[in-house]
Parts: C-alpha cells; structure tokens; sequence
C-alpha cells in the first residue's frame, strides 16, 4: 500500500464489518419480507458509508498522484492534501441508489398479483383494449430524473476541480443539470401556485400562480443549493458539516409527515428519505476524514452533489420553500458576499479566513482597494462597519485601505475574536442548528400566523387541497 494513504485500525475494521454484516441481514429480512424499501435503503445507506470510508482511506495517494491535492494553507506546515474526495461519495451514492431501483417499486411487482404468475391485480383495462400494468411510471420517471439530474451535478463537479471552470459559468451549469427533474415536475405535479400570506391575500387572492415564473425559481434553487454550500467554505469540515446538518433536518420534516397515518404527502416525504439517508451515509464517512484536522478534501464536487441532492428533494419532494428555510445562514452568506461576488468591491481568489502562525488561530482575512473606493462604497462599509458587520483598515486620513472579506466566517471571527480552526466549524455549525430548528419550528408552528393551513395537519391538508383544486 502506498505510504501516504490514510491507515484503517483494527477497530474500524472491525465495527466497518459488523456494520456491513447487520446491513445485510436488514436486506435479507427485505427480501424474505415484503420488500419494506425504508429498511432496504437504510441497509444501503450503512453499507454506503463503509464503501466510502475505506475507499477514501485507500485512495488518497492515487487522487495525488494525477492533480488532485490542496494545501490546507491554515495549517503551520501547509500540507498537501488530496481533494475531491466528493467523487468517491458521489460515485458509490449513485450506484447505491441504482441497485435501489426495484425497491421501492416491489410491491408493483410482487405483492399486488393474486398469485400462480398471475398480473390480474396489477392489469387495468385501457379504452384501446391494449392490457397495461398499473405502475407508477411517474414515479419511476421522477427517480430517474433525479438521478440524471445529480449525475449531470457530479460530472460538473469534478471538472470544476480538474479545470476551475470560471464563476459565471458554472453559476448557470447547474440550471441545465435541472432540466430533467423540472420536465418530471411538471409532468408529474404540475402546480404552480402559491398559498398568499394572510395579510396579502386582501390584494392578491388565497393562491396565486406564477406559472413559469416558478419553474425559473426552481432552476434558481437548483443554482442556489450547490453554490451557496461551495461558498460557504474555507476550513476543515464545514462543507460537509453544514450538509450533514441540512440533511437530518430534512429527514426530521420527512419523518414528521409519514409518520402523520394516511398523509397524501407521504409518498413524496418517503421519496426525499430514500434519497437522504445514503446521502447522509457517505457524507458521515466522508466527514471523518475532513473534520478538523483533514486529512482529505471534499472538492467542488462534493459541494454541487449535495447541494443538488437538496434541491432534488425539495423540488421533487414538492418542498422547495420549506427547505429554504433550512438554508438560513447559507442565504446570509451569500447576500453578505454579493458586493464581492458582483464585484462592487475587491474579491480575491480565496477569501476563507487568515491564519495566525504565530497564535496558531484563525483571524478575518482582508480584501484591499488598489485605489481610495468610490463616496458610496466607503460610506455603505462605514455603516456596515457601525452595526459591527466588517472590520475596516483605514489610513490617517480615513481613507478606506482594506475591509475583512464578507463572508459568515470571516464575520464570525470579526465578532468572536480569533479562534482555532476547529472552534470556527463547530461555532458556524451550531449557528446552522440553530437556524434549521428555528425554520422547521416556524415552518410548523409559527407559519399558522402568516398562512390558514400548516400541511402536517391532516384537516388542514384537506383544506389546502379545497382551495387548490
Ligand atoms: C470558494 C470561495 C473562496 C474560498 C474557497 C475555499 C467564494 C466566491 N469562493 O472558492 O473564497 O477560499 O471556496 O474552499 O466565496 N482549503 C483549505 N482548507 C479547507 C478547505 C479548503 O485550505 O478547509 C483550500 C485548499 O487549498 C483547497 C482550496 O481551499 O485546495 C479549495 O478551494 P476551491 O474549492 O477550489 O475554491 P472555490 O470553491 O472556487
Ligand atoms: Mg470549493
């Protein structure tokens, strides 16, 4: 082997293979059941995250050896560290969620025949006389899509990392990687309206249709979830951590719904579970090797994956504004950036925070104007710089001459003081959990305020389904 790879200890092997042979016997108790696919994905998902643990550990030199490496430039060495460890993830997720086709389709297959080779409970009579099964095609097209959708996602990913494909570019790739999963949205669903905010619905009426304004919002999300996730990064294991987070939040709102008995949205809560849990599964495992101190890193492709794995559920989950809702510090980031991202002020290439070797902390890196800035930018940062939103570097005369970069991180630092690296991840994630249950609580509880329905509630579900339809 060769030396550089991360080694695996006996315990690790040891838990990894008692791991994978409990995942298997959940998969044989699928098999001898009636294909219960909930347990069939969760058994996927355990043998997912042993697949992608060890392939990072043994992959490492070889992802070095053609290009793929970083300097974690916040370390006092500035080791080499291979990147795009994301393709690993990316690439065992997608051939698990392949072998996990069938699954959620078996009782179409199976359960529903009357026996002895017989399809009769699964025929239905058509007008033409032609003799089709009751299958939910839809379904299977929406699988599908999603799949290509994300696949589309990965490739992008991993070119990003081999070519660094320019800003404005792969802003809109992910739009076009959308496209599948849009079709299947309106094929499938097809509903385009919005419920209005009560003190709205005076001027606006109880729904009202954007038509294909809203597919352009759903292609924004789609741009949106892996962009904002890419953005926010900069120091061992944030990318991931804040997706971890997002997930099980996800899940948490999945499993509020289906636990709901003969909720009509239990088919697309099951839908965004199937998906989320070997997400969940190889994102764990690639975290263990980049939580701080990394020993890998995730890459671009790893932020546009999971990114577009968000927006896949949300949007085919028929979610998309809840899950906004659990991208709270993400949305912060990026508005907080957009005077760097349009250029308004400097950029530089890396913005994530400075490291002090001296202290051994973490410190806000700087932007710097090669000329004095413009009356109106000097006077927007003045004030930003009041309400304790940026640190600024002035000459004698007051002349601006470097701002901290504009990101959440480097904010973090400009309020907290300088912190070790590890500190910096586990404040900004403590921040994302406290967002998400602060969304998922307004969602449910204090949405009622501003909407007539909550659709957890059942009765409520009706009385939406009334005014749609
Ligand atoms: C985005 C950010 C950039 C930030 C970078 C860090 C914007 C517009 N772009 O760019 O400001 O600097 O992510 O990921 O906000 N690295 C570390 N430690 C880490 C993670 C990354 O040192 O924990 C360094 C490594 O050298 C690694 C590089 O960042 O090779 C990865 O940067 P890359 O993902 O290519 O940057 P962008 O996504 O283009
Ligand atoms: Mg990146």
């Amino acid at each position: 082997m060769a030396g550089g790879n991360i080694p695996i200890t006996a315990a690790w092997y040891f838990f990894l293979f008692t791991l994978v042979g409990a995942c298997c016997g959940l998969l044989v108790t699928v098999f001898q059941g009636d294909g219960e696919p909930l347990v069939a994905s969760l058994g996927f998902s355990g043998i997912a995250f042993a697949a992608t643990y060890c392939l990072i550990c043994w992959l490492g030199d070889e992802f070095k050896r053609v290009g793929l490496k970083g300097r974690d430039v916040s370390k006092i060495d500035k080791r080499e560290l291979p990147e795009t460890m994301g393709a690993v993830c990316a690439v065992i997720y997608l051939m698990v969620m392949i072998v996990f086709i069938p699954f959620p389709f078996y009782e179409y297959f199976v359960s529903s025949t009357s026996g002895g080779g017989n399809r009769d409970v699964t025929v239905e009579m058509v007008e033409t006389g032609r003799m089709l099964h009751r299958f939910p095609h839809n379904k299977l097209g929406e699988y599908l899509s999603a799949l290509l959708s994300l696949q589309s996602m990965a490739i992008l990913g991993v070119a990003d990392d081999l070519f660094d494909i320019r800003w404005r570019h792969k802003l809109f790739l992910p739009a076009i990687a959308a496209i599948p999963m849009l079709v299947m949205y309106y094929i499938d669903f097809g509903v385009t309206n919005i419920v209005v905010p009560l003190p709205l619905q005076a001027y606006l009426g109880q729904l009202l249709n954007l038509s294909w304004g809203y597919y352009v919002y759903m292609a924004a999300i789609a741009i949106f979830c892996p962009n904002s996730i890419n953005i926010l990064a900069g120091i061992n294991g944030l990318e991931v951590a804040q997706s971890i987070v997002i997930a099980v939040f996800i899940i948490i709102n999945d499993l509020l719904y289906i636990t709901v008995k003969g909720h009509p949205a239990t088919d697309s809560h099951l839908f965004s579970l199937y998906f989320l849990l070997p997400f969940l599964g190889v994102s764990v495992a690639l975290w263990i090797h980049n939580k701080y101190p990394s020993k890998v890193f995730v890459g671009d492709t790893y932020c546009y994956f999971a990114g577009m794995t968000f927006a896949v559920v949300g949007i085919l989950g028929h979610f998309s504004k809840t899950l906004l809702l659990l991208f709270i510090p993400q949305i912060f980031n990026f508005l907080y950036s957009a005077p760097q991202l349009f250029h308004l002020v400097p950029c530089p290439r890396h913005r994530l925070p400075h490291f002090n070797a001296r202290t051994g902390l973490m410190e806000p890196s700087r932007g710097s104007f090669m000329r004095p800035p413009k009356w109106y930018i000097s006077l927007a940062l003045k004030m930003l710089e009041k309400l304790g939103l940026v640190k600024l570097w002035c000459d004698d005369r007051g002349n601006i001459l470097e701002f901290s970069n504009l990101t959440l991180i480097n904010l973090y630092l400009v309020r907290m003081g300088p912190r070790r690296e590890d500190k910096v991840t586990w404040g900004l994630v403590g921040i994302q959990v406290a967002c998400a249950a602060l969304g998922l609580f307004v969602r449910h509880k204090a949405a009622l305020l501003l909407f007539p329905y909550d659709n957890l509630r059942l009765q409520d579900f009706e009385g939406l389904g009334l005014m749609m339809g």
